[in-house]
């Protein structure tokens, strides 16, 4: 049975934090810190913390700014998180409130009443719980029926889910399945970390996949193919977990937030992942130079013009490899969802278009589709 993506929906908060903005509250906690502990540093005891800059961040890594779900927590010197009120049981959790904006709107774009849903996958790296599954709890409040599961493979997230719809689709195990990613990812980032402070933002995204000739949307693109790949590495971390109360000698909030070497990443995501696309395509048959459109992960701006560079054996220009981390940064799991979100309504039918996702694990994925409608 072929399959195809019927509907994209994006959420965005209202909130945004500039560089300028986040570099400001950084310095603050920094001379604050040192002031602290003066006495200290001048003995030799402990070394004293330095400034961050917003060029640094611009030109490392092509961040301008982020959305974020609480902007006054983050932006706090004495606070650096979001500060979010505590929900009772019977309310949705705001990930699940945020997925279903996403959701809502995808299936809006895809012509589907939320009821008619039979499978929702609520695939991302940050989960609000282990249980009960907020793709279950997603599910509740959306008014579908059928099934529904959470997937965390980080980053890749969206990938791997959109590979479960639509394997699950071909199976005959639903036949509306939606793929939802949403990402606070400001709640596990060190905003006292100078190395990554800057690096992620907050949004949700979501797709509805359907067997191709159910499609009643606007825009469909067909889905020719997935291809995932997993490799193990330490370099992108986080040691958040419930035997963290157990662990002895405890840890400490620094160590279960994200970390990561971010230069050891660069270095080995750039050849996994263009090597994933390059061969996926090619072993549909297909040929890279008539890819017109690469919806890539938003991590980093150099990263993903070196990985297009490598599929195609030339510069992408940002019409074929479209950036958004400028004002998102990295979104985790909804980043190159973002990017298709906003990034498709241009294309032709017949036109090619390659999602990848990549991230912790290692974890990537290539979708492979054409706009057929
Ligand atoms: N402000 C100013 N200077 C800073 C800084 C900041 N916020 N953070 C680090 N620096 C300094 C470092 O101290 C270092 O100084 P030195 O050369 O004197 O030692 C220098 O800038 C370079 O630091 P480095 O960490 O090597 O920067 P980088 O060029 O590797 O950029 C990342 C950092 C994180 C932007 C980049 O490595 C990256 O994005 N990698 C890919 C990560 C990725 O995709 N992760 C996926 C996550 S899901």
């Amino acid at each position: 049975m072929r399959t195809a993506i019927t509907g994209v929906g994006l959420f965005t908060p209202e909130q945004s934090i500039s560089n300028d903005e986040l570099v400001e509250s950084f310095n603050q906690y920094v001379d604050a810190h040192n002031a602290e502990h003066a006495e200290a540093i001048a003995r030799g005891d402990t070394v004293a913390l330095q400034h961050s800059s917003s060029e640094f961040i611009y030109k490392a890594s092509g961040i301008k700014s982020r959305y974020c779900v609480d902007k006054a927590g983050v932006l706090d010197p004495a606070v650096m998180h979001p500060v979010i009120a505590t929900r009772g049981n019977d309310a949705p959790s705001l990930m699940v409130e945020m997925g279903l904006a996403a959701a809502r709107e995808a299936l809006a774009r895809a012509g589907r009443r939320p009821e008619e849903v039979d499978m929702v996958l609520v695939a991302c790296s940050n989960m609000q719980r282990p249980y009960p599954a907020m793709a279950v709890e997603l599910q509740h409040y959306l008014g579908g029926h059928g099934f529904a599961y959470d997937i965390n493979v980080a980053c890749a997230s969206a990938a791997f889910g959109i590979q479960a719809a639509t394997d699950a689709v071909r199976q005959g195990n639903a036949r509306c399945a939606l793929v939802v990613n949403p990402e606070i990812c400001t709640g596990h980032l060190n905003f006292r970390n100078r190395d990554c402070h800057f690096i992620f933002g907050d949004a949700a995204t979501a797709v509805v996949v359907e067997p191709l000739d159910a499609a009643a949307g606007k825009v469909t693109f067909e889905l020719l193919g997935t291809r995932l790949v997993t490799q193990f590495s330490n370099n992108i971390r986080n040691n958040f977990g419930f035997l963290n109360r157990s662990e002895s000698p405890s840890r400490g909030w620094a160590d279960v937030l994200f970390t990561q070497e971010g230069r050891k990443v660069f270095k080995e995501v750039v050849p996994l992942v263009s090597e994933l696309i390059s061969s996926h395509v090619a072993d549909l048959g297909l040929a890279v130079k008539d890819v017109r459109r690469f919806w890539l992960h938003q991590a980093n701006l150099s990263m993903n013009q070196l990985i297009a560079k490598r599929v195609l054996g030339r510069d992408a220009t940002l019409e074929e490899a479209p950036v958004i981390l400028d004002r998102y940064a990295n979104t985790s799991s909804a980043g190159s969802v973002i990017a298709l979100s906003l990034h498709h309504e241009d294309l032709a039918v017949g036109d090619l278009g390659v999602l990848s996702a990549f991230g912790a694990g290692y974890s990537a994925g290539s979708v492979v589709m054409r706009r057929v409608g």
